[in-house]
């Protein structure tokens, strides 16, 4: 080797290097041209198989590996491709055969960052392609991550836009209609309380407008409250004395349906960042759902505790893998009903606004939406799902400072 070609490679980071070649003249090659002290290489190890590769890469990591497609186990792109499957991290420089550049060519392809031919390299040549392939591999993941950052935040944009734009209508629709309810409250109180009319159904007939009147007023509350999400007064709160306060809140519903409520709280229960009002609402909503799921008699569990978020619950509760790692602290609050339980076909569509199988009994579909609205502003979530035995769990995460 030329003492100019030598001092050219000037890497600070030793290598470890892992060689997949069953052929000996080849191996010995390759090892003694890594052998050289100039190149950093810090380990090298040769395995004759794609077995025996793939319980090396197990066992210890390698910054990258040198691979010969043909070996006793495995042939052609079925090597390169078991090996980028079960170590999709790993930098894989292809080792092909001496006339075999257009096969070089196409393991780019298959998801190897760069190939050498056999007998066409030099040792200079080949650090160079080892250093190349772990820069390639490096660059690819750090695009991969940014694509996948970019579609989640691409998701969110659109999110927030529907949402400013139903907010936008229903503040709009809200405001026109709140002022001629307004005036059919005032006319029919002003017919009950003016106008004697002898005829029995007249009164029912005020009644029923009445109630209808007031009906279509709480959805404009609803509507207006949904549309101004965004201000919120954030301070240290027990999440205890919201439970209370919810509860006492929904008080007459739990009597009048006869419905039972335990608690399981924490004993290491911290204060959480909140706004007081806006997660009694949420809380409130929970329970009302509960609650109506019941026929007579049922119970309404509420369990909360400190835990660590896993890459299952992320999946399973639909949370993004942007905000939500695994491993992450939280506060979990789960309101668990043994009621009706959600139609599997229902699941996707609970937070979409409107969505609601209670149209008859008074529901208007927004007390999930508003919900996970409220609990996103707080950097929490919201879901809910079918319990495994009956009935239904909703779950809120609250970020602790822990
Ligand atoms: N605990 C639960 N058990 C069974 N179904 C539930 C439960 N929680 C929510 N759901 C389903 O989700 C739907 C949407 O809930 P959401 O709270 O958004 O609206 P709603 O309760 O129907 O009306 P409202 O706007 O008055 O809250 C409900 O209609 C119901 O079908
Ligand atoms: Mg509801």
């Amino acid at each position: 080797m030329a003492e100019k070609e030598k001092n050219v490679v000037n890497f600070s980071d030793p290598l470890s290097v892992l060689i997949v070649e069953d052929n000996e003249v080849d191996y010995k090659m390759l090892s003694s041209m890594l052998k050289d002290e100039s190149y950093k290489i810090s380990y090298s190890q040769v395995t004759e198989t794609l077995a025996d590769a793939v319980k090396a890469l197990k066992e210890k990591s390698f910054d990258v590996a040198i691979v010969d497609l043909n070996l006793s186990d495995s042939k052609g792109e079925l090597t390169l491709k078991e090996i980028t499957e079960q170590f999709p991290l790993l930098p894989v420089v292809v080792n092909t055969g001496a006339y075999e550049d257009d096969l070089g060519l196409k393991t780019l392809g298959y998801g190897a960052q760069d190939f050498l031919v056999k007998s066409k390299y030099t040792a200079y040549t080949l650090i160079k392609a080892l250093r190349y392939a772990i820069e390639r591999k490096r660059l690819e993941l750090e695009l991969k991550d940014t694509m996948e950052q970019l579609s989640v935040t691409q998701r969110q944009l659109i999110e927030a836009e529907r949402m400013r734009i139903i907010g936008g209508l229903a503040s709009g629709v809200a405001h026109e209609v709140k002022n001629p309810l307004a005036t059919i409250l005032y006319g029919v109180t002003y017919l009950t309380d003016h106008v004697q009319v002898d005829d029995e159904k007249y009164q029912v007939v005020l009644d029923n407008i009445r109630a209808a009147t007031h009906k279509a007023n709480n959805i404009i509350v609803d509507l207006l409250d949904f549309a101004s999400l965004s201000r919120l007064n954030k301070k240290a709160t027990s999440l205890e004395d919201i439970i209370e306060k919810s509860l006492s809140l929904v008080g007459h519903e739990i009597d009048k349906h006869k419905v039972s409520v335990s608690k399981e709280i924490t004993k290491d229960l911290q204060d959480i960042v909140v706004d007081k009002n806006r997660i009694e609402q949420v809380v409130v909503n929970l329970l009302l759902n509960a609650i109506y799921s019941i026929t007579e008699g049922g119970n309404v569990h509420i369990r909360v505790h400190n835990g660590c978020l896993s890459s299952e619950m992320i999946k399973s509760m639909g949370l993004s893998e942007h905000y939500f790692k695994n491993g992450d602290r939280y506060l979990f609050m789960h309101i668990e009903d043994n009621g009706s339980g959600i139609k599997n076909e229902n699941l996707d569509k609970l937070c979409d606004p409107f969505f609601t199988t209670r149209r008859a009994k008074g529901g208007i579909g927004l007390g999930l939406p508003v919900s996970k609205n409220i609990m996103e502003l707080h950097e929490g979530s919201l879901c809910v799902q079918n319990k495994e035995d009956e009935g239904a769990r909703a779950t809120l995460i609250f970020r602790t400072s822990l």
